[in-house]
């Protein structure tokens, strides 16, 4: 339909434009929609079963019955500083063992705040070819010389670190990639790291609750005054946000300069609250963790794993469609899995993307397996 006076108003030419964009997705096949979840769960990234945990839903019960506010009413930095933010940054600082900790609303928040306020223009960031789109996408705001590192190369690394050591080097990397659940040669990196004096910054996204001395992530027990480590509380943990953890000085300059945290409403209090009994849940889950690893165990005896020993399975198909047909057809047999295509993932790396989760039983993992084989 024309509109009388349509070149008037630059709004309608924006959602031609808009339409066009949507229309050329649909062509491609790469349009998506959102779907509710059903079917026995390889998809989320609750690897403990938390996210329904009756403990969670106790203390918030509680929390709202003592009278706790819903809302924060404004940024951390006005009146939205709520005593709840606070213990939990006291808790997690101990928990993680640095020297302190700040909570933000999401992970994709948080690793945005960190790319954005911490290396300034004259520094340079190494960051692995795969890390999460919200690591990437503060990267690209950052006026720093950003240079992309091979995936888990630590040599290529090395000699990037070697070539700038007059300047301030950011190394930025995924203790476990959310794609392809694989493990970051960390003790490597770290060497580097100290050996050149940079900062290191590991998302661990997907290590938190799961893999480490209590769930507490795979940089634990590293003291640097260098290492700075993001762990998201929507994911093992169960509830929403994320934590940062490094030195007081970091968490000062965040909370001074970085945007995300400076301009945005402070997480409701409940979130917070909810997170701190989410990381005393974690500390005393050895049997969920155990649980899960023979999961894992279990599924890579009968069907094809990559290497790494984690929850995260990638089942690559390479075909963008085929991987949407196969999802489809796992779908139909009861099995919530989803595919996962660029530019989420590298083109001609579509996939399945498989992971567990501690409330699977064993014949839960033996018929994805035997499914798995029909599709293949
Ligand atoms: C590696 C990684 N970092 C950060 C995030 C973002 O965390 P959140 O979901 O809490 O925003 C994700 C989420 O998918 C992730 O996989």
């Amino acid at each position: 339909m024309v509109l009388d006076g349509f070149e008037m108003f630059p709004y309608y030419r924006d959602m031609t434009r808009l339409s066009a964009t949507l229309s050329k997705l649909r062509e491609e096949g790469r349009f998506r929609v959102l779907s509710p979840a059903i079917g026995i769960d390889f998809t989320s990234n609750d690897y403990l079963g938390f996210k329904a945990h009756p403990a969670l839903r106790a203390a918030a019960v509680e929390a709202l019955e003592n009278g706790l506010d819903i809302g924060s009413g404004g940024s951390r930095l006005l009146r939205g500083n709520h005593p709840a933010h606070e213990q939990l940054e006291h808790e997690a600082a101990q928990f993680f063992g640095q020297e302190q900790a700040l909570f933000f609303g999401s992970g994709f928040l948080a690793n945005h705040a960190l790319m954005t306020a911490l290396p300034t223009k004259d520094d340079i960031i190494l960051f692995d070819a795969l890390v999460h789109a919200s690591l990437r996408g503060g990267i690209q705001s950052n006026p720093a010389k950003h240079i992309r590192i091979p995936h888990n190369d630590a040599n290529a690394l090395e000699e990037n670190l070697k070539a700038n050591s007059g300047k301030t080097c950011w190394v930025v990397l995924e203790s476990i990639y959310s794609m392809d659940g694989d493990f970051a040669p960390l003790s490597d990196i770290i060497m580097l790291c100290e050996k050149y004096n940079a900062m290191l910054v590991v998302d661990e996204a997907h290590a938190t609750a799961v893999f480490g001395e209590k769930g507490k992530g795979l940089t634990f027990g590293h003291h640097s005054p260098n290492l700075i480590t993001l762990h998201t509380c929507g994911k093992g943990l169960g509830v929403a946000g994320a934590l940062v953890c490094a030195s007081s000085e970091i968490m000062e300059t965040l909370i001074n300069k970085a945007r995300p945290f400076i301009y945005s409403t402070a997480p409701m209090p409940l979130q917070a609250v909810l997170v701190s009994k989410a990381l005393q849940l974690c500390a005393g889950a050895d049997e969920q963790r155990t649980k899960l690893f023979a999961l894992c165990e279990l599924a890579r005896k009968n069907f094809p794993c990559p290497p790494s020993p984690t929850p995260i399975i990638p089942h690559i198909l390479g075909d963008e469609q085929k991987a949407l047909a196969a999802a489809t057809a796992m779908q139909a047999k009861g099995f919530d899995i989803r595919a996962i295509r660029p530019p989420t993932v590298p083109n001609g790396s579509s996939r399945l993307r498989i992971t567990l989760n501690a409330t699977l039983r064993e014949q839960d993992v033996m018929a994805l397996a035997s499914a798995l084989q029909g599709i293949a």
